[in-house]
């Protein structure tokens, strides 16, 4: 079963999803099928997209939708949840990581405004109980380029200005100084841009080691922050 054939059989609330979202849902969420990963979605909309990742993620996954329309409280299942509040409310959000976490997949998917979606990654991707292999998913950002969502082409505070300046972060180590590393530079593995999607897969990277392996092994350069390279050294588990 692929998530986009589960879509086409479904039958239940309205999931509402643009096409190119499934590949990608695929590459980055397979290693958390059929765990006990909790993964919690902003936005619960009429419910289906919670039945969808039910399917998906299989039965001991905790599944947990956010929403600040009171409806979708009946939209809850079999350990699957829902809390009303709002996504840019500190201490909801806290107080829901605290019943929920350790997370391992955030999926905003609700006001799409641009105030709304930076202070929920803000309160979000730092948070304590956001799983350090953790993934978090930003959707429908074509609302980056909408004035009426805050957003528009290189607009100062549209969320997608904020994701180039962490494509920088991301590299702060290899900008000679220019660019002191951030909490955000440690946390990070990988950043995916898609058509109105960004993903971020946190991790910790190994600390700037090029490797060079040749006949006589492999060895570590490790790139300096401010200025320059070590001279190689072997790494430890070569000869
Ligand atoms: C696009 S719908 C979610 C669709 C659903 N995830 C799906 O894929 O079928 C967006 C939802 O975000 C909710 N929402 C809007 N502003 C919000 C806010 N400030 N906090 C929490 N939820 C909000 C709306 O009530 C709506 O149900």
């Amino acid at each position: 079963m692929s998530l986009w054939s589960d879509l086409h059989d479904h039958r239940g609330r309205l999931i509402h999803k643009w096409a190119q979202y499934f590949p990608a849902y695929e590459r980055h969420f397979a290693r958390f099928r059929n765990t006990a990963a909790s993964v919690l979605e902003i936005g619960v909309g009429e419910g289906g997209s919670l039945q969808m990742w039910r399917r998906y993620f299989g039965p001991m996954a905790r599944l947990t939708g956010i929403d600040i329309d009171p409806k979708c409280a009946a939209y809850g299942e079999y350990n699957t949840q829902v809390r009303i509040g709002d996504q840019t409310d500190a201490a909801f959000l806290d107080a829901v990581m605290n019943e929920i976490g350790p997370v391992q997949i955030i999926i905003d998917d609700g006001s799409h405004l641009m105030p709304h979606v930076r202070r929920t990654f803000d309160l979000l991707y730092h948070h304590r109980l956001f799983d350090p292999n953790g993934i978090y998913v930003v959707e429908d950002l074509h609302t980056a380029y909408w004035p009426e969502f805050g957003g528009g082409l290189r607009r100062p505070g549209s969320f997608m200005e904020l994701a180039k300046t962490h494509i920088d972060e991301l590299h702060a180590a290899h900008t000679r100084g220019a660019l002191a590393p951030t909490p955000f530079t440690a946390a990070t593995m990988s950043i995916h841009v898609y058509d109105s999607m960004v993903i971020y897969e946190r991790g910790r990277r190994p600390r700037n080691v090029s490797i060079m392996a040749d006949e006589k092994g492999t060895r570590a350069v490790q790139i300096l922050v401010n200025s320059g390279s070590t001279p190689p050294v072997p790494l430890p588990n070569s000869d």
